[in-house]
């Protein structure tokens, strides 16, 4: 059986399916800030302001397509024989609709809502209000459920069990500015694994990386995929 494998993606594996990354030119961030939309204390100031902002990326999203490189990593899944976790930061469900089963989204989801008070989860309307009604306890109280600045990402037990096992670590699309994930290449480094960043540019952490490809993420990823299937096919 082939090694493991733990990829990590972030915003710019989806950029050419046309969802805006946030700290590029014309990123996200460089149109709201990211205080007012990505923190609790921002949504606690002003809910109707961040549900705005939510549905609005959730409108967006349910209008994008999987692009080439979220195919090939359905691919490579499909295809290879080890095991394979892709780590997502992107609240995006485009893995999912390229065919990817094993997704873990770190920063959760744009098509689930939160209960703030009994903290159920339920898929997200189109649009959604701070003030709709949990399925589960009746309050009032629905959040989308994205992680925040501030707030502890999903899955972090797994994330480091399977760090702890990777063979491989590839980050594709990030600009490893944002911790943890920017860290996950020194973990993954400190327990043997191999690591290749594929991104448009050099990230904040490319010199961690004992591999560099940098491109579009439609030439690189599915470049990278053939290349590593057929190097576990030999
Ligand atoms: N192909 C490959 N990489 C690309 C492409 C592309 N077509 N377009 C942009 N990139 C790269 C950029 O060079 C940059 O390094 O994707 C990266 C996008 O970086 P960010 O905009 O910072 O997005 P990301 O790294 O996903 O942000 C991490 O920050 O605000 C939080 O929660 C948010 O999950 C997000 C986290």
């Amino acid at each position: 059986m082939n090694g493991r494998i733990v990829i990590l993606t972030g915003a710019g594996i989806s950029a050419e399916s046309g969802l805006g990354t946030f700290r590029d030119v014309d990123g996200l961030w460089t149109k709201y800030d990211l205080n007012d939309v990505a923190t609790p204390e921002g949504f606690a100031r002003n809910p109707n302001l961040v549900m705005d902002f939510y549905n609005a990326r959730r409108a967006n999203a349910a209008e994008a397509e999987p692009n080439a490189a979220h195919e090939a990593l359905a691919r490579l899944e499909a295809d290879y024989t080890g095991e394979i976790l892709i780590v997502t930061q992107n609240v995006d469900s485009l893995h999912e609709a390229a065919g990817s089963k094993n997704v873990l989204h770190m920063h959760g989801a744009l098509n689930s809502a939160l209960c703030n008070a009994c903290h159920h989860r339920w898929p997200a309307p189109a649009l959604m209000a701070s003030d709709d009604l949990c399925p589960r306890c009746n309050a009032a109280a629905t959040r989308p459920d994205v992680v925040w600045f501030g707030e502890i990402p999903y899955g972090m037990d797994v994330i480091g069990e399977a760090l702890s096992k990777a063979d491989l670590f590839v980050s594709i699309g990030t600009s490893g500015e944002v911790y943890p994930a920017a860290n996950f290449v020194a973990e993954a480094d400190r327990y043997g694994a191999h690591t290749i960043e594929l991104n448009l540019e050099p990230s904040a952490r490319a010199s961690r990386f004992a591999e560099t490809r940098f491109g579009p993420a439609t030439q690189t990823v599915p470049e990278w995929v053939n290349d590593e299937l057929a190097r576990t096919k030999q």
